[in-house]
């Protein structure tokens, strides 16, 4: 590891907190009556990906004075939902990739009415697991769920996804591709933060707080992505890079080049870590802050 103290911190977090989410998120596709379906979501589960939400989730409610235990419900619910949205994400109909996580992507492997489907069951049981598994008092569990459906649908990510798909090819300018940012990627990490707060039983400031910070978070989060898919590669990533200028997408480096793009990167993340500042305990939050604006893959 490096020497850098948010990296340091952000590995001891990781270690902590994936044994908790791993077995849990794998365990809930056992058996089942559908198994190749079974099969297709544990394949994109499996194969890994950063756990970026469901750990945010969790220190979230951790910043306000909660445990992990009480955000499992949504840290797993979050992880479905993100897992869900990149199958569908690199379906031909959408950024047609064949690289994720590591491996070929889920419409490859299973054909694209199988990949469709298991979106659509990581999806739905989402919502099973935020209503039925864990401790959430009952108030919570309506909450969370109205936050992530908000996030995931129409409001947020599902409609930042049509909005991203529009404008390929299309002449855009700085406002619109934030709001593209801020719908397909900014408003999941947002979700996360705010359900932690939720869960962890967070005041309404340090709840707002947590809101405020995750939309800043995620829109730094996408804006380093878009960065990645210029300058990084497909080793580092597990999944194919250089595709954004090959498709016409509206990007941050397509927009103002690579230093503009950096330049806006550090404003978002300053302006998360300054939102998460009033918090009871900030630290591990703007670590992660830290580590994900400078991460490489
Ligand atoms: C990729 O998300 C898609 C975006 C919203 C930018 P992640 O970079 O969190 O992907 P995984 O979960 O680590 O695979
Ligand atoms: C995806 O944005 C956002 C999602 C909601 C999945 P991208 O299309 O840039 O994500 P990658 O680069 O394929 O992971
Ligand atoms: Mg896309
Ligand atoms: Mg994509
Ligand atoms: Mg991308």
């Amino acid at each position: 590891m490096t020497q850098d103290p948010s990296s340091a911190s952000v590995q001891a977090d990781l270690e902590r907190l994936l044994p908790l989410l791993q077995p849990r998120l794998l365990a809930l596709f056992e058996g089942g009556e559908a198994p190749r379906l079974g099969e297709a979501m544990r394949y994109s589960l499996e194969a890994g990906g950063k756990r970026v939400r469901p750990v945010l989730c969790i220190l979230a409610s951790e910043s306000v004075g909660g445990h992990a235990e009480d955000a499992l419900p949504c840290a797993l619910a979050l992880e479905l939902v993100h897992t869900y949205s990149l199958i569908h994400d690199d379906l031909p109909a959408m950024d047609d990739d064949d690289l994720r996580r590591g491996r070929p992507t889920s419409h490859k492997v299973f054909g694209e009415g199988c990949a469709i489907l298991a979106g659509d069951g990581l999806l739905t049981e989402a919502f099973r697991v935020l209503a039925r598994e864990g401790r959430l008092t009952d108030p919570r569990r309506v909450e969370t769920a109205a936050l992530l459906a908000e996030a995931a649908g129409w409001r947020g990510m599902a409609g930042g996804q049509a909005l991203d798909l529009e404008s390929e090819g299309g002449e855009f300018g700085l406002d619109h591709l934030q709001l593209i940012h801020r719908l397909k990627t900014g408003a999941l990490i947002r979700a996360a933060l705010e359900m932690g707060g939720v869960a962890g039983g967070a005041s309404e400031t340090h709840r707002k707080a947590l809101r405020d910070a995750g939309a800043a978070l995620g829109l730094a989060f996408q804006i380093q992505d878009d960065i990645l898919d210029a300058t990084s590669t497909a080793e580092q990533m597990g999944k194919r890079v250089g595709k954004d200028e090959g498709r016409g997408k509206i990007t941050y480096p397509a927009l103002l080049g690579l230093a503009g793009a950096r330049s806006a990167l550090r404003s978002a993340t300053e302006n998360a870590l300054c939102l998460l500042q009033p918090l009871p305990n900030p630290g591990p939050l703007s670590g992660w802050a830290r580590f994900l604006a400078e991460r490489i893959a």
